[in-house]
């Protein structure tokens, strides 16, 4: 039998992976998705055979990700809980893709990961894998009673792993847990399970990863200009780019200018609320930059239309459900939408903040002769026919105020 497992490197898909082999007599197979975690990656297929895997894949899909999961997702506008840029969610469906895939080619009949049953990320692995390989059977350690019983903390699990010669580095002993990549880094538990817990503390600087805090962040702003083509950000600063290396330029420039930390505590899909701190410094700076491209090319009520769909995309990409039907059907109504979103927004990125200034576009739909307050050269608004426009507006209005003195006068 052979089990593909998503292995980070870290104690607990350390163990998982010894566990597995010895559990089920089965060969593992070790697949690390590169989405742009960086350093993690290193020294990472070595560790992997040292721990017993039988097979390591590292695969580079850090462009997939930018392109067909990260740009698709901000040409919705989404936003989880008005907050949240679903930096971890996104990236679940390509690992749960590349993994079923792989699963195929090895002849696996399972895969394997190391979220715990209490999370969003075992709902996503599953659900995402399901959707496109409803043969493949899932194995979620954490979820088994004899796993939990055998590991009940982190110390019998450091001293299982110290048994089966597993490196034990450092990470694990940070007292919070991480998730990274190209889009963001989230930090979860330990210290910040305390609400009241306050993550901005110059004290707790210690923890970022990918931004300064705004007080740190230059005294200066920096100007940017992003090009534009429907809806996808293609060039910054005059110089075009694909959209993984616009994601990288976006989070050096967003880091640097202390850019898109967020601090919330969200509702997770099994029901419980969690506290979340995330830093996404380039995808703040898209998120914002791609609605003022908006507010100038889009029509309003196809404007007003995705928007009504913002949060519906947003649950299905924080659920799971990236490959489900319902998210298929969306992404072709949000692509319709974006036809017309070309342009270059200028901003000026200071201390934490994203200033717009600055918009212009060839496909317009913003025309100053008609928003004119001095005397209109087109004639295409004839101000008188507001009063009829008002009138009918208000007939209902004064039928149901009508309604409401009758009710006081009796
Ligand atoms: N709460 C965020 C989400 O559900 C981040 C999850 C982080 N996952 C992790 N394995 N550390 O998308
Ligand atoms: C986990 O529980 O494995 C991480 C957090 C989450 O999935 O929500």
């Amino acid at each position: 039998e052979k089990i593909v497992l998503a292995y980070s490197g870290g104690l607990d898909t350390s163990v998982i992976l010894a566990w597995l082999k010895e559990t089920y007599d089965a060969e593992i197979i070790a697949f690390t998705a590169d989405i742009g975690q960086k350093e993690e990656l290193d020294g990472l297929e070595e560790k992997a055979i040292q721990t017993g895997a039988s097979k390591v894949y590292i695969d580079d899909l850090r462009e997939e990700f930018a392109r067909d999961f990260i740009f698709p997702m901000f040409q919705s506008g989404a936003l989880y809980e008005g907050q949240y840029l679903l930096g971890t969610s996104i990236a679940r469906p390509l690992i749960a893709k590349r993994m079923v895939e792989i699963a195929r080619a090895e002849g696996a009949t399972a895969i394997a990961h190391g979220a715990t049953g209490k999370g969003n990320d075992q709902v996503r692995f599953e659900l995402n894998a399901a959707a496109l390989a409803p043969e493949i059977k899932c194995i979620a350690p954490w979820r088994l009673d004899e796993f939990r019983e055998q590991f009940p903390g982190r110390a019998e699990m450091i001293a299982y792993a110290e048994k089966h010669g597993i490196p034990v580095t450092a990470s694990a002993a940070k007292p919070y847990s991480t998730d990274r990549n190209l889009l963001h880094i989230s930090f979860e538990s330990g210290m910040l399970e305390d609400p009241w817990f306050d993550a901005s503390a110059e004290s707790n600087e210690d923890m970022y990863v990918l931004s300064v805090s705004p007080e740190r962040a230059p005294d200066e702003p920096e100007y940017i200009e992003m090009e534009f083509e429907q809806g996808n950000c293609v060039a910054i600063n005059g110089k075009a780019m694909g959209p993984l290396e616009v994601m990288e330029t976006l989070n050096e420039l967003g880091g640097k200018h202390g850019i898109g930390r967020i601090d919330m505590v969200e509702n997770r899909f099994v029901g419980m609320k969690s506290r979340g701190v995330y830093e996404t410094p380039g995808g703040t700076i898209l998120f914002v930059a791609h609605r003022k491209m908006e507010s100038l090319t889009m029509d309003r009520e196809v404007m007003s239309l995705r928007d009504s769909l913002i949060s519906r995309y947003s649950g299905l990409v924080y659920n799971g459900f990236w490959f489900a039907p319902e998210r298929l059907a969306l992404q072709a109504l949000i692509a319709e939408s974006q036809k017309n979103v070309t342009g270059t927004v200028r901003m000026k990125l200071y201390k934490g903040n994203v200033i717009s200034a600055g918009i212009k576009s060839p496909v317009s739909l913003y025309n100053p002769d008609i928003a004119t307050m001095e005397a209109d050269p087109t004639q295409a608004y004839n101000q008188n026919d507001a009063t009829g426009f008002i009138n009918l507006n208000a007939l209902r209005l004064r039928v149901q105020a009508g309604v409401e003195q009758s009710k006081h006068n009796n």
